[in-house]
């Protein structure tokens, strides 16, 4: 299981990341223990990238802010179940993953190519985003007030839901070397919506 792209991905992947994001992206990343592949890229293409204008741009901004809101839902379950080892783990897990799902939108955000064609462009303005989002915000507030069972329903819930759709359509859709990484990566994971429950099953059996 390699949900996020590490230095021991890296290292055993070193003809992938060369040829998609250059040599010295493989040795600064193998140099830099504390930041993992896709936060350096993300880090240098914030910094002195161009961004995708227009609404094929702002679908992957879009797809981002959405897994940083729950990202931050799990970040709450982290500090909601503190005291117990194993759920703060496996919240702390989740959290770490959804904040790479946000890069790998970040980073098609910047190497997406100007002649993509999508079929599917989901807007901030468009209602059931709107709907979302705001769903999202009050769940992140709401966490204080879960038990451990109706956190871990959330959680089974929420990565049934659209999120990982809009996600799984807008990262498929856009084709060229550098994305072709990511899903390339994230095919070798099995999809949250099919991996959290049964991670879910399994803390559920060691908590018992
Ligand atoms: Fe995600």
């Amino acid at each position: 299981m390699q949900a996020i792209v590490d230095q021991e991905y890296v290292r055993q992947h070193a003809g992938e990341v060369i040829r998609s994001f250059g040599l010295m992206a493989y040795v600064r990343s193998l140099r830099t223990k504390n930041k993992g592949l896709l936060e350096q890229l993300e880090e240098k293409y914030l910094s002195s990238g161009i961004a995708m204008p227009g609404k094929l741009g702002n679908a992957y901004r879009l797809s981002a802010l959405i897994e940083l809101r729950v990202a931050l839902i799990y970040e709450h379950m982290v500090r909601r179940f503190d005291e117990n080892p194993l759920v703060r783990a496996f919240f702390q897990k989740l959290q770490e993953e959804e904040q790479e799902h946000a890069r790998v939108m970040v980073l098609c955000l910047y190497t997406v190519d100007a002649q993509t064609k999508l079929d599917y462009v989901p807007g901030v303005l468009d209602p059931e985003i709107r709907t979302l989002l705001g769903k999202l915000r009050a769940l992140a507030r709401g966490v204080w007030k879960l038990s451990l069972d109706q956190a871990l329903d959330l959680t089974e819930e929420l990565e049934a839901s659209e999120v990982n759709v809009i996600f799984d359509k807008l990262l498929e859709q856009t084709r060229n070397p550098k994305s072709d990484f990511f899903i390339s990566q994230l095919a070798k994971v099995e999809g949250h919506a099919a991996a959290v429950p049964k991670r879910i099953k399994a803390l559920r059996e060691k908590l018992a």
